[in-house]
């Protein structure tokens, strides 16, 4: 017999609903939901004090490094940091030291990261050409990722023909195929470390919004499926409205700097700011934020990048987003900014459905016990200096929120538990396709 433990004095999403009721947990998997009178015999009970609790949010986008970046974050580091953030689920980027572009590497990544997670972990690979897609999903990949701008291993991706031949073949196979798409002719790299405002400058609407145009068309053309990376462009969003419209497979994430953070904050945080796609003007986050209204953002994501404060000096783009991206949705919805169901459904069902991660995404019997549980009545600041993360620094540092993540739970486990982390490592299980 399983060990039974019941989730008691909670308000449960179920079905977009909050209700009173409780859980009971058989092993790693939800085995009942009900009333708490009705609730299985169990070995223990978790008081939740009347929180909410959520099914585990997913993060289709977070760079967790490890290998010979480990100096930046690690499995462990970053692994701590998603379940301090709330987050049960992520897939981890294929922009790695040695980049995830192999069989070899995936098969050494899901092996070193088995034993050094605190929730659950995918891995997204790139293919040096198209026909080894198959090889990289036999070895244990669960999404393909490509980067239109850049080259992790000598692989090219950037014109409508490159990606056409690609998404014939992710989509014959059915694994979800991410872009990043920015283009390549329309952006300028330094030697030097420009300026957050001229890296911005540099990296301008046009080559979003053209990469974003080639892409659809690739995709249109191929008859197969996409997924959008951090659209910050309102003529982005626009395409891609219109291209599912006329019935394009498409779906893009948002994240939450996109969302709220403008070109403004570069006079604060100056390089730490620096992000790929870089930070726009109002007219742009306001875009961003009516598209998570509308659903025209279909999944949230926080494309957690962390590197050193010393290398942010050097202009690397990207700062660490797992620990910031509830906090700050959850404080615009308690603003009245953005419904409740919106931002869970974009963390929670649409990425697990998209992505084929049929384990996760939703609260019902026989799912994995993986659950965030969330204070929507804390109010407090974001302070880089707790972060789990290795990456200490935020261009969200010092925001007031009105929510907190309370609790984690992995696999019928609470690992994450009122700022501090309360299990042995390990207890998150590798995804493969
Ligand atoms: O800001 C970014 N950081 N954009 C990317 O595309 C890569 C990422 C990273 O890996 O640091
Ligand atoms: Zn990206
Ligand atoms: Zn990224």
């Amino acid at each position: 017999m399983e060990r039974i433990t019941n989730i008691v004095n909670a308000k449960v999403w179920l079905k977009g609903e909050i209700i009173d009721a409780g859980i009971s947990i058989s092993g790693d998997k939800i085995a009942k939901i009900g009333k708490e009178s009705n609730l299985l015999k169990a070995e223990k009970v978790f008081d939740v004090g009347g929180r909410i609790v959520l099914p585990g949010f997913i993060d289709v986008h977070t760079h967790l490094r490890d290998f010979k970046l480990s100096y930046k974050e690690d499995f462990l580091s970053g692994t701590s940091a998603a379940v301090a953030g709330g987050f049960t689920l992520v897939l981890d980027m294929p922009n790695n030291k040695p980049p995830t572009t192999n069989s070899s590497v995936i098969k050494a990544r899901i092996e070193k990261a088995k034993k050094n997670i605190y929730c659950d972990v995918g891995f997204y690979a790139t293919p040096k050409s198209p026909e080894h897609v198959r090889e990289l999903i036999s070895a244990g990949c669960i999404a393909i990722k490509i980067y239109m701008a850049k080259s992790l291993d000598g692989e090219k991706y950037s014109t409508k023909k490159e990606i056409y031949d690609l998404i014939k073949e992710t989509s014959s196979l059915g694994i979800m195929l991410s872009i990043h798409a920015e283009d390549l002719r329309m952006i300028k790299r330094f030697n030097d470390s420009p300026s957050a405002y001229l890296h911005a400058k540099t990296h301008p609407i046009k080559a979003e919004e053209n990469a974003i145009s080639i892409a659809l068309e690739a995709a249109k053309k191929a008859h197969g499926k996409i997924n959008i990376c951090h659209v910050s462009t309102l003529g982005g969003l626009i395409m891609i409205k219109k291209a599912k419209k006329e019935g394009v497979d498409v779906t893009c994430e948002a994240t939450p700097h996109h969302s709220i953070l403008t070109n403004k904050v570069f006079e604060k945080f100056g390089r730490v700011a620096i992000v790929e796609p870089p930070l726009r003007s109002k007219k742009h986050t306001e875009a961003i934020l009516k598209g998570i209204l509308d659903e025209d953002v279909d999944i949230l994501a926080t494309d957690h990048a962390p590197h050193t404060l010393e290398e942010k000096e050097r202009a690397h783009p990207g700062f660490p987003g797992l620990e910031t991206a509830l906090p700050v949705f959850f404080t615009l919805v308690k603003d009245g900014l953005l419904p409740l169901d919106k931002i869970i459904n974009a963390f929670t069902i649409k990425p697990a459905k998209r992505f084929s991660l049929t384990h996760a995404g939703e609260i019902c019997a026989g799912k994995v016990a993986n659950f965030t549980i969330i204070d929507l009545k804390s109010e407090g600041k974001i302070d880089q200096s707790k972060f789990f993360s290795k990456a200490k620094f935020s261009p969200f540092n010092g925001m007031v929120t009105k929510a907190r993540v309370y609790a984690t739970f992995i696999r019928g486990k609470e690992v994450f538990l009122n700022g501090e982390i309360v299990s042995e490592k390990g207890v998150g299980k590798v995804i493969t396709w």
